[in-house]
């Protein structure tokens, strides 16, 4: 039984795998947060509470209670009614105050994992995991808060959303509405998070919290390559593997904020969940809304103990889809190969190479539709463009086909060209505030997905083109941000909606899609991995990582996107040298080991390798038939950071049952006669282990305890793949 109710304390003990997490409801209907963090046994755990009585700047309850919510640990925090920190839940009330109460009114427990309407969440059935809903209610707007939580028993998880119901007989407006609030008694902890930049994403923050408000969000209308919705506190000791890290994880792909306050008490409450900035949400009587839901998992083994427990749950109960635990066929994409400048001929040269060479799918990217030669044009015309693809798309595909080959193909739905037949059409369906001009990025403005008139068009014009030939493949596109993002569609009391409920339409549009062509992979993508996010993994298990395919790069995008991402999401190419966004040039070997780490393929023209390199892909191609098993539904281990060295880095990846390990170890730039010991991790202590490469067998607990000697003099970007399997 994941979630325990003590009817005579009223305290909720949520068990979740290697973790315990607990509540109560005060004798006043407050919910009371007791503890989170390693799993405990009691129940009685009311004297965790805090009894801080403060002076009169904390502000007692209306009938004088001896309390204030002001120091309170508490569930879902509210706003203006005494408590002055971060707040979970702000209503604006038809009395035109935004002082919002809430108090426990029921709640039930049930087998199985609670659906979100309208929006992805984790997954599970009736034997895995359990629901605990609470009914809250604020007496004077009517407002009735569900506070839902998940348990999943195998997983030191538990997922978090609320949905609020106007339980009254007039109209409120929702200003706030969090995911989640957790509540700690310290703030000894480091914030983690994952910050960054088109061709630079997801790169590791770690700073020790202070009294302040610290803040990672996006109003970019998408996740975004600036922050990543995840954040996680971990003791100032934790490493990789050990000490405490909590994550805080948000299954959405909207403006988001996670903000983490410290008081002078020395306390530290997280709060995370939509973007309350540019964001309000009218609720007539009987209408609901639902919050996006943020993913908590406990770790007492450091960041890696969080991250592994990331990886398997978004792998196998957030991603969805016949592809979502299937080994990815090694795919190669044109994009920089060709970039606009191909036709039917070169395509399938590159597809004849590809045969040849064992590589499993040719993707066809951006250019191949309208009149579009460069970036100015045809982003909403999804027809072919036949003076590229002579007779269209079915001869194109079926000559592929006749290869050995998958074909796979690129869109970018959501985004419209001023110089396009759908803009001379529907000027209109152009997402602007009404009375502005759209501000224009790449050349594009963006659709208006909070309409379904655009839905419509989108799943027609994209369905006819999946219908048309044998696609096996969608790369999903989004390469710009919001702007001017008032939907003319809402009325203008109602257009601080339009954020989410852009991200409402594209993931009804997504649902729709995916669910109609079940046996297509789709891949996420914006500019990069500006869209890297837990929610697009439900529609696309796998994620363009960055437009930066130089590989001493990606060792950095790849390490941080691994804090919360499983390998399995993390497409990697290899592509050719000098790197074209920095002109660096790593060795064919390098490039096709960092990649390697991911869902693989390559990013170049195929026919201009020579014979050398091509020799070498076929080693690759082999190399990821025989480990791509083991990387993409192994566990994954952080060894050395590229954040913390310039000189080394390197991760591993173990079979689940610690029979065979792979070691990826690359020198970004050299020192001189340098040490490199490397220590291993997540080996069976008392299995034997065989270094192919070095034909030595060596035990996993002298592995990861003296580790490998790999010291030798290396040259700048040079790597080296170790294969351990175990021998007895
Ligand atoms: C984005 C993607 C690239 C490529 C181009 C095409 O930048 O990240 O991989 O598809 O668009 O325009």
């Amino acid at each position: 039984m994941p979630i325990l109710f003590d009817a005579e304390k009223k305290v909720f003990r949520l068990d979740a795998g290697s973790s315990s997490y607990a509540f109560c409801i005060d004798s006043h209907g407050y919910l009371f947060h007791l503890y989170y963090g390693a799993k405990i046994s009691d129940t009685d755990l009311f004297y965790l509470q805090s009894s801080l009585q403060m002076a009169s700047f904390c502000p007692n309850p209306p009938d004088n209670s001896p309390f204030t919510l002001d120091t309170a640990f508490q569930e879902y925090p509210v706003n203006g009614t005494g408590d002055y920190r971060v707040s979970a839940l702000s209503i604006l009330g038809e009395n035109g105050s935004t002082a919002t109460s809430l108090q426990y009114r029921s709640h039930a427990i049930q087998k199985g994992k609670y659906a979100l309407e309208g929006l992805p969440a984790v997954y599970a059935d009736e034997n895995e995991a359990e629901t605990l809903d609470i009914l809250m209610e604020d007496p004077l707007t009517g407002a009735e808060v569900h506070l839902l939580y998940g348990v999943l028993d195998n997983y030191s998880a538990i997922t978090r959303a609320a949905v609020i119901r106007n339980g009254g007989s007039t109209p409120f407006v929702i200003e706030k509405a969090a995911s989640a609030a957790l509540d700690f008694p310290t703030m000894d902890f480091d914030m983690v998070h994952l910050y960054g930049q088109w061709a630079g994403e997801r790169q590791v923050c770690r700073a020790p919290l202070t009294h302040d408000i610290r803040t990672v969000a996006s109003k970019r209308g998408s996740s975004s390559h600036a922050h990543n919705p995840f954040a996680a506190l971990v003791s100032h000791s934790a490493t990789e593997t050990t000490g405490e890290a909590y994550g805080a994880s948000l299954v959405y792909s909207g403006n988001f904020a996670i903000e983490a306050e410290c008081d002078a008490l020395e306390t530290t409450r997280l709060v995370m969940g939509v973007n309350p900035i540019d964001f309000a949400w009218t609720l007539n009587p009987g209408e609901r809304f639902t919050t996006p839901e943020a993913v908590l998992v406990y770790s007492n083994e450091g960041l890696g103990g969080m991250s592994r427990t990331y990886h398997k749950l978004y792998r196998s109960h957030l991603c969805r889809g016949e592809w979502k635990e299937k080994i990815r066929p090694i795919l190669v994409n044109n994009w920089e190969g060709t970039y606009f400048d191909f036709d039917e001929q070169k395509l399938l040269a590159i597809a004849k190479d590809a045969a040849e060479l064992g590589i499993e799918m040719l993707v066809m990217d951006d250019g191949w539709f309208g009149k579009r030669n460069d970036d100015r044009s045809s982003l909403g015309d999804w027809f072919v463009n036949e003076e590229k693809l002579k007779g269209g798309l079915k001869p194109l595909v079926e000559k592929v086909n006749a290869l050995g080959l998958k074909f796979g193909i690129w869109f970018e739905p959501e985004m419209i060209s001023p110089d396009s037949e759908l803009y001379r059409e529907h000027p209109d369906w152009t997402l602007c505030a009404p009375g502005r001009e759209p501000s224009i990025a790449r050349n594009q403005y963006v659709l208006d997905m909070t309409r379904k008139d655009v839905q419509d068009y989108l799943f027609d014009a994209i369905s006819a083109i999946l219908s048309s030939a044998n696609i096996a493949y969608v790369k999903w596109d989004f390469n710009r941000n919001l702007t001017e993002a008032a939907s003319a569609k809402l009325p203008p009391e109602r257009r601080k909606e339009t954020f989410h409920r852009y991200v409402l339409g594209l993931y009804s549009l997504l649902d729709r899609l995916t669910s109609a062509y079940p046996h297509v992979l789709f891949e996420g993508c914006s500019g990069g991995g500006g869209r890297f996010d837990p929610a697009m993994l439900c529609y696309s298990p796998q994620i363009w990582t960055s437009d930066d395919t130089d590989a001493m790069e990606r060792c950095r995008i790849q390490y941080g996107t691994s804090f919360v991402y499983p390998p399995s999401s993390i497409s990697a190419h290899v592509s050719a040298v000098p790197n074209h966004q920095t002109g660096r040039v790593t060795s064919f070997e390098t490039r096709g080991n960092v990649a390697m780490a991911g869902a693989f393929g390559y990013e170049l023209d195929l026919t201009k390798l020579t014979a050398e390199e091509k020799e070498l892909v076929k080693k690759q191609v082999a190399q990821y038939h025989a480990y791509a098993p083991l990387v993409q539904g192994g566990d994954f281990y952080r060894l050395l950071s590229p954040f913390e060295s310039e000189n080394r880095c390197a991760w591993m990846s173990v079979s689940p049952d610690k029979s065979e390990a792979l070691v990826t170890f690359i020198v970004p730039r050299t020192r001189v006669n340098f040490n490199s010991y490397l220590r291993l991790a997540g080996l069976d202590p008392r299995k034997k282990y065989l270094d192919e490469s070095a034909g030595r067998v060596l035990s996993g607990d002298t592995l990861m305890n003296a580790g490998l000697n790999l010291s030798r003099n290396y040259c700048d970007g040079e790597s080296v793949l170790i294969h351990l399997k175990a021998v007895q």
